[in-house]
């Protein structure tokens, strides 16, 4: 099965949100769908027809760290997934690798499945690094998790160049990426995430290495998310 995460970022009020319930509870699909809403919405969420996930998660469990949000309150407001690592936290916010693999082993212990993103930047692309980042960033991300663990992570490819661009890389390149991931993570479920929209679907589809999608700019708009959904089931 498809899984296909939708990554709402900091966008919505209240209202909206409300609104945008009423239309997500309307989208068909066979794929499994994960919303990941603000932390904001998280107890406002009532669809059945979908896994709820969160943005990020504190390393730190409940207690004096103003401002976070532990996976322990994450699971009591019934989260199943995480997003970890996320491009954007890593730029803005200097998250490490050394801090995701601190939060990953918090959503493990309250079994959170977490959606570890990795991905190279422009630069690093036009250097040839790209499998080396990605590689060192699942490894740091993934250290001293058991086997089991390992194999649990939901993997999302997401190139920084393709964020949000509505650049996406050829399908020869997802393709050499995903099996370096696949050499090193046999098991784990590999997503593709960048500007993937209802127009290059009908590409990216045919990929047949890529297991879901993580969407950004899409996932805020059902009726496009819709197009999307039945393209790739088709
Ligand atoms: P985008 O974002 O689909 O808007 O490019 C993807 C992401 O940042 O997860």
């Amino acid at each position: 099965m498809m899984i296909v995460a939708l990554n709402n970022k900091c966008n919505l009020t209240k209202k909206e949100f409300r609104e945008y319930q009423i239309k997500l509870q309307e989208v068909k699909t066979t794929s499994k769908l994960i919303l990941c809403p603000s932390f904001l919405y998280l107890d406002q969420f009532n669809l059945t027809n979908i896994k709820l996930g969160a943005q990020n998660v504190s390393t730190t469990d409940c207690g004096a760290y103003t401002g976070e949000v532990s996976a322990k309150q994450l699971k009591e407001e019934n989260v199943d997934y995480c997003i970890v690592g996320h491009s954007e936290r890593r730029e803005y916010q200097q998250e490490k690798n050394e801090e995701i693999n601190e939060k990953i082993k918090r959503l493990f212990s309250y079994q959170i499945t977490p959606i570890l993103c990795v991905g190279e930047k422009r630069s690093e692309r036009e250097e040839g690094l790209e499998k080396q980042v990605v590689l060192k960033e699942l490894t740091m991300a993934t250290k001293d998790l058991t086997e089991e663990e390992k194999g649990k992570v939901i993997i999302a490819y997401e190139p920084i160049w393709s964020i949000g661009t509505g650049l996406i890389p050829t399908a020869e390149q997802i393709i050499e990426i995903i099996h370096t991931i696949k050499e090193m993570f046999p098991q784990n479920k590999v997503l593709y995430g960048g500007s993937a929209n209802e127009e290059n679907i009908d590409t990216l589809k045919e990929i047949s290495e890529i297991d879901g999608y993580l969407l950004g700019g899409l996932s805020l708009k059902p009726e496009k998310l819709q197009i999307f959904l039945e393209k790739l089931e088709k």
